[in-house]
């Protein structure tokens, strides 16, 4: 199997960043590109707070400074990194991004910022695994 396109979603948690490093790794290996994505979570039930501007604006400067990070992650290992963001339902959007951007493998983190518990699977790897166009390359934490 050979790559052309790599999509890593990151959420700014240490189990992102872990899938980033590898998915870099691979795109090295197979000389693809490769692309961090975050999304502003929207939707659902904090719909009402996000429509003030303010919950909004703190969201983007989060994704600003993950996508920051996240660029400097692969600035030491020498590989270009794209970077976008998205607003919507997580795992709706990176579902969408590996579609619109033909990405051929989604490396992504076992676990983000809200689990609970570690038995699970995070609901939006869970979801992504579901409705991913091409194969995923879940990171344990
Ligand atoms: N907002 C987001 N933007 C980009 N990638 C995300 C986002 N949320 C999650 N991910 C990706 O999904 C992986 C797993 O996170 P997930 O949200 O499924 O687990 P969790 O936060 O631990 O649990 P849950 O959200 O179900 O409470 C992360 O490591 C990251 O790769
Ligand atoms: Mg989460």
């Amino acid at each position: 199997m050979s790559y052309t396109h790599i999509l890593i979603p990151v959420d700014g948690s240490e189990p992102s960043y872990k899938a980033l490093e590898e998915g870099l790794e691979l795109a090295k290996k197979y000389g693809a590109k490769a692309t961090a994505l975050f999304v502003i979570p929207k939707g659902g039930e904090f719909i009402d707070l996000f429509d003030l501007k303010s919950v909004r604006e703190a969201f983007k400067e989060e994704g600003e400074k993950v996508l920051a990070k996240a660029r400097e992650i692969a600035q030491k290992k020498d590989f270009p990194l794209a970077l976008r963001m998205a607003e919507g339902k997580p795992h709706e959007k990176i579902v969408e991004a590996a579609k619109v951007l033909g990405c051929d493998l989604i490396v992504m983190g076992s676990h983000g910022h809200g689990s609970l518990g570690k038995f699970f699977l995070g609901s939006c790897t869970e979801r992504v695994l579901a409705e991913a166009p091409c194969p995923v390359l879940v990171i344990k934490d």
